[in-house]
């Protein structure tokens, strides 16, 4: 059936099972692969997106969940050129090695900013206690989320002055 979605701020018609996972939806309608399938099982977080401003399991929620509400994706954080801080952040700390967990890092991590913009490591690590990295590059990650978080602050000092 055709369903509408606002993702990134865009609006898509699909035609598409109203219980097929927004994962689906994304990487294979829309073509937005930042959001990955790990365990499918809201066991790993590589799927993570943010649905109505909330970290979410997109391999779990169904297109029909997510109609009506904003989906944000790793692609409607920055994009080449002018990423968003926690993209900087990520790469400059090289937080990373396969890079699969990444995607669902970051989104966690933006709703954590977006709520916390100052939080401490305890904060951060709780955040992402949904995120597995089975590259073990944990403290490359707390790390660039502490530098996403500096980058942003110096920005919003900036435009104050
Ligand atoms: S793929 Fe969704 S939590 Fe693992
Ligand atoms: S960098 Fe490989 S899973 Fe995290």
């Amino acid at each position: 059936m055709m369903v509408e979605l606002e993702v990134n701020g865009r609006f898509a018609k699909l035609d598409i099972a109203e219980d097929a996972p927004l994962l689906t939806a994304l990487r294979n309608y829309l073509r937005l692969t930042g959001a990955r399938f790990g365990c499918g099982q809201e066991q790993c977080g590589a799927c993570m997106v943010l649905l109505d401003g909330e970290p979410t399991y997109s391999c779990t929620t169904t297109v029909l969940q997510a109609v009506g509400r904003p989906v944000t994706t790793l692609e409607g954080l920055g994009k080449l050129g002018e990423p968003h801080a926690l993209q900087q952040a990520f790469l400059e700390e090289q937080a990373g090695q396969c890079g699969y967990c990444l995607s669902g890092m970051m989104i966690s991590a933006k709703a954590l900013l977006d709520r916390r913009p100052r939080p401490n490591r305890q904060e951060i690590r709780a955040a992402l206690e949904p995120n597995l990295c089975r590259c073990g590059a944990h403290l490359r990650i707390l790390r660039a989320v502490e530098r996403a978080a500096e980058l942003l602050a110096r920005g919003a000092e900036k435009a104050a002055s």
